[in-house]
């Protein structure tokens, strides 16, 4: 009995967690860490153009511009786990920003 409700406990505390995670990056979060060539690959100048813009316009707003050749492509996908979800951009856009700084990024 003790053992049910210890599970009861532990599954709730599980599923609240779970629920409380923001949806907005969780594609980032899934996506595993592309390097420059796969970036390329992947999407169009047009779209990395398109995350430049993006990354101007939404990535200054709390602290200044941090450039994209500060940070490898690792360091810049850790980052962007917390960062795109404080700019409160959707799944695309996020991923548009991240091939821009990819593309962009100190070479690992
Ligand atoms: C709502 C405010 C806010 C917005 C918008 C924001 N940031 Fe940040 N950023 C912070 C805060 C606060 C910190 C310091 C705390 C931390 O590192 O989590 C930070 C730290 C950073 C750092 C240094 C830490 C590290 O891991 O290297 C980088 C780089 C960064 N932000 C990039 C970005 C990018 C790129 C965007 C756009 C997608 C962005 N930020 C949008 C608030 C913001």
């Amino acid at each position: 009995m003790k053992k049910l409700k210890t599970s009861i406990i532990v599954g709730l505390g599980v599923a609240m967690l779970v629920g409380c995670f923001p949806k907005a990056s969780e594609v980032i979060r899934s996506l595993p860490v592309e390097n420059k060539e796969q970036i390329l690959a992947k999407y169009s100048e047009s779209e990395i153009a398109e995350g430049k813009v993006l990354f101007t316009n939404n990535c200054a707003k709390c602290h200044k511009q941090k450039e994209p050749e500060t940070r490898t492509p690792e360091q810049w996908n850790n980052t962007l786990k917390r960062m795109i979800p404080k700019a409160k951009l959707n799944d695309r856009d996020g991923q548009l920003v991240r091939a821009y700084l990819i593309v962009n990024a100190k070479e690992a």
